[in-house]
């Protein structure tokens, strides 16, 4: 058999993560990918919730795709991820896109192979989609993106209901991995070349809370970074009212644990925080954002994740925003403007923010968060730093690139080999989004 599949991506790292385990599970089943949709015999879409005009992308391919299928009846069109948790999404796709054969919920990924082997046995529709969670599902398969980094899932769901999101409808109750399976995988991808892992979980920093495990999330950094052969450790995401005073210690202690944190602020007035939800002050972050540089000597880059436009934002509140981020000094951020999400306390307020305020204020924010990233990626340049190589540039073949431990990218000139190893690179300049260096040191036998 030599049958294609094609998988479209949108949302966060937990989408691509799912991906990577779809992707893994249709290769086990003689399954090959293909970067053409035309060609291939299954094309899944995982949907994103949140993400800009991801709903809207969304319908637009399926719309696309409609023609496709009709061309090609026997290819399997499915549609999965957080959209499909969404009633009202589902009763579009049944009532306008009848057409599609497989529709799955972000609680059952696993019984994929099922449910394509049913529709490729009885060629009907399936639809499959659990509302809530009923266990985990440990031991899938996943294609890794890249050999020498990959994902983790420690943490399922949410249970922090800020009032703008959507999450906690669509990925269902908070609940953790045990930490030896955890430990499993995380040994078992060393063994297989893997150097970087990144692990992910809507709140990491509350992993094994809910489920009253006696390890925290910092054991669990602590567990991995004496796991040999993974030279680098991520997490995403990290909520900022439970950064523990430990976790905060491993960055002191753990060399493994990547001198970067992505703590998502989302505005800077205590009244908005308040009215999200978020349960923690502008005074209560900046005092995690001292600690967090205390405890790595000013080393740790610090992203964040903005919010601009959330129901009754006033200018003064925005101000306070702006004046966080310069406080701060952010090294990067994902900047949205608020927008309703059907289901959540948010989206019935009536204090709703005309567009083109939220534009506004959109793009005052990106100017001085592009002045803070110029500024800290100026203080790069001459400096020596550890980049794990990722590949070709994309603009330019003949160039590669990878990211030091705080995350910047760094491109410069290399050879094949390098990719996939940990190289030591001098920055010889500093832009405002990329760094630019040259090769000093790199070990062959890594
Ligand atoms: N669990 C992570 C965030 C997951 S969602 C955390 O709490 O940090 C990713 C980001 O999408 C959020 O941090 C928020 O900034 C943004 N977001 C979520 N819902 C949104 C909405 N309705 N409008 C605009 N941005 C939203
Ligand atoms: Fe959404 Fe808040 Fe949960 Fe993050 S912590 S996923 S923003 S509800
Ligand atoms: Fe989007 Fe779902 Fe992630 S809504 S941001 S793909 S958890």
């Amino acid at each position: 058999m030599n049958k294609l599949y094609h998988i479209m991506t949108f949302g966060c790292q937990m989408n691509e993560h799912d991906s990577e385990i779809m992707a893994g599970m249709l290769e086990e089943m003689g399954y090959s990918e293909t970067q053409k949709r035309a060609e291939a015999d299954i094309i899944l879409i995982n949907t994103c919730s949140i993400r800009e005009n991801a709903d809207k992308r969304f319908f637009g391919s399926l719309g696309q795709l409609k023609r496709l299928h009709r061309e090609k009846p026997e290819m399997i069109v499915g549609v999965c991820g957080c959209m499909m948790q969404q009633q009202h999404i589902i009763d579009a796709i049944r009532k306008k896109y009848s057409w599609v054969d497989l529709v799955f919920g972000t609680h059952n990924i696993h019984e994929l192979p099922e449910l394509v082997t049913g529709i490729l046995n009885e060629r009907q529709k399936v639809v499959s989609v659990w509302s809530e969670h009923r266990g985990i599902f440990e031991g899938l398969p996943s294609k890794r993106r890249y050999p020498f980094k990959a994902f983790v899932n420690i943490t399922y769901g949410c249970n922090n209901f800020c009032t703008y999101c959507i999450v906690p409808y669509t990925r269902g109750r908070e609940r953790s991995r045990l930490p030896e399976d955890i430990l499993k995988e995380v040994r078992e991808l060393a063994a297989d070349g893997v150097k970087e892992v990144m692990l992910l979980g809507q709140n990491v920093n509350s992993y094994g809370l809910a489920d009253g495990f006696e390890m925290d999330f910092a054991d669990l950094i602590y567990a991995i970074n004496k796991i040999e052969g993974i030279e680098r450790i991520r997490f995403m995401t990290s909520h900022p009212k439970d950064l523990s005073d430990k976790l905060i210690g491993a960055y002191r202690d753990c060399e493994k644990l990547a001198c970067h944190i992505h703590l998502p602020v989302q505005a800077g007035s205590n009244r908005v925080l308040k009215r999200m939800n978020r349960k923690y002050t502008r005074e209560s972050y900046l005092e995690l954002i001292r600690k967090l540089r205390e405890a790595t000597d000013g080393q740790i880059a610090i992203t964040t994740d903005i919010i601009v436009g959330f129901p009754g934002e006033t200018e003064e509140d925005f101000e306070e925003t702006l004046s966080l981020m310069a406080e701060v000094q952010y090294d990067s951020a994902f900047t949205f403007l608020y927008s309703p999400r059907p289901g959540t306390p948010a989206a019935e307020y009536d204090d709703q923010i005309p567009e083109e305020v939220k534009h506004e204020r959109f793009n005052r924010m990106r100017e001085v968060l592009d002045a803070g990233m110029a500024d800290n990626n100026a203080v790069y340049e001459g400096r020596i730093e550890k980049v794990l190589v990722e590949g070709p540039s994309r603009k330019n073949k003949k160039t590669l690139t990878g990211r030091t431990e705080s995350m910047k990218i760094v491109n410069f000139a290399g050879t094949p080999e390098m990719v996939g190893r940990i190289v030591k690179v001098k920055i010889t300049e500093a832009k405002t989004y990329s760094l630019e260096g040259e090769v000093t040191e790199w070990d062959t036998h890594r």
